[in-house]
């Protein structure tokens, strides 16, 4: 996953218990190959040490306003001259403070003042100091500042008090900071799209499905959302995370998910089905477990509904976009679905090189013929994707 190649992030961590988490946060970004400067405060370097960042970004760690490694000694202009974002994380009501009156006292301030490039902040701080009329003060300046403010969440405190004021989990943040940086694609639209397997059911322990992860699914999810739009993400049973601001709605078989589907698809400008729906169903489930006889036993199929087909069908459809998951042939198949569903975009795969695995090949087939990918990771492909699906999109009537 490549989501921040090339992206320069300075991170300042203030002194808050929150602190801690900034050292994943670091991880996070860097893993995703984002080049992380950390400028730690006074206070900041008492709750973790230089080291710890140095060691997990690569870079040596910020502090003082003399610090004299700059040539020039202006640490504070040169650091963010070049930087695309600054964070800071956590964010206490003294550093807002400071951000809201332009006071420059120390290194992280100096160079926020001093920047030509968005600051986001993550406050954490204790809920009595967040609900100070103070702090909504700096609150209210920091936003017409441009200033965006992510979080803080509510719950549990470091300080034994439950309420607003707790730092957001890092992985939010990082969700946060990949959604700054994409491109929005698909700003106004709606997406309504399924992951995952089905599960039809045998009896109340048994059913059939299959080995369907929902990782290229909801990767897609979450590379639509970064991407500007609403999302209803129809899923199948999995044990994936939902992403950040994607609406869910969880079900178990094919005739579920149609309705889900069926419910939300006047909403939709473009239909993604991403599921492995199960093309057949018992055709009655087992009240009871079912017990063993010794003798063979037989289970009748019935076909289930095919969404993506009749999401195309409609009247006025959506933009639909099917996936093909084949073992052999993957150009006659996959464009023969594309042909046969009618649907304008397939994306097709070996089901070797993407079932249940964190990577995956795969061909794009649209009216201009295929567009093969590079083997990637889903997060990366889903992003590819989504940018060949808008250029699809602004030449489509709707
Ligand atoms: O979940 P992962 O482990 O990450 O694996 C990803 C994947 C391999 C499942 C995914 O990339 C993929 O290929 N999904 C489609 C799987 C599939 O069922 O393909 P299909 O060729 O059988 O179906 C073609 C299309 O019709 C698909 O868009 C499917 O969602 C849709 N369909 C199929 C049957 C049915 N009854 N209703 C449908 O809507």
């Amino acid at each position: 996953m490549v989501e921040l190649k090339g992206k320069k992030v300075i991170l300042g961590v203030t002194g808050g218990v929150a602190a801690y988490k900034s050292a994943e946060l670091t991880r996070l970004l860097v893993k995703a190959g984002a080049s992380v400067h950390v400028v730690l405060t006074e206070g900041g370097a008492r709750f973790v040490t230089p080291v710890t960042f140095q060691a997990l970004s690569g870079h040596r760690v910020w502090t003082d306003l003399w610090d004299p490694r700059m040539d020039n000694n202006m640490a504070h202009i040169d650091l963010s001259r070049d930087a695309d974002l600054i964070v800071i994380a956590p964010a206490t009501a003294d550093v807002m403070a400071k951000l809201a009156n332009g006071m420059c006292d120390d290194l992280l301030s100096t160079l926020c003042l001093a920047r030509d490039c968005p600051l986001m902040v993550a406050p954490a701080m204790n809920r009595q100091m967040w609900e100070h009329p103070a702090t909504r003060r700096n609150v209210a300046q920091l936003c017409a500042d441009g200033v965006t403010l992510l979080g803080p969440d509510a719950g549990e405190q470091a300080c034994g008090e439950v309420g607003q004021g707790r730092m957001l989990e890092p992985d939010t943040l990082y969700e946060a900071i990949c959604d700054y940086f994409q491109p929005k694609w698909l700003a106004g639209k709606t997406v309504v799209m399924t992951a995952g397997p089905t599960f039809e059911s045998i009896d109340p322990v048994r059913g059939i499905t299959n080995s369907s992860s929902g990782k290229m699914g909801y990767a897609l999810a979450r590379a639509c959302a970064h991407a500007g739009a609403r999302v209803v993400l129809v899923s199948g049973p999995v044990s994936q995370p939902t992403p950040f601001g994607v609406e869910r709605i969880d079900v178990a078989s094919a005739l579920q998910m149609r309705d889900a589907v069926m419910a939300h698809v006047d909403e939709a400008d473009v239909f993604i089905g991403v599921a492995a729906v199960a093309d057949y169903r018992p055709e009655a489930s087992a009240q009871h477990k079912i017990k063993k006889s010794g003798e063979a036993m037989t289970i009748t199929l019935v076909p289930n509904p095919d969404i993506l087909a009749e999401v195309a069908a409609r009247p006025n459809p959506p933009f639909c976009v099917g996936f093909a998951a084949e073992s052999q042939s993957l150009d006659t198949y996959a464009e023969g679905k594309r042909q046969k569903k009618a649907v304008p975009m397939v994306v097709g795969n070996l089901v070797q090189d993407g079932l249940g695995s964190d990577e995956n090949v795969v061909v794009i087939y649209d009216d201009h013929g295929k567009h093969p990918l590079p083997r990637g990771g889903k997060m990366g492909l889903a992003q590819r994707i989504v940018e060949h699906l808008s250029g699809l999109l602004a030449k489509h009537p709707l």
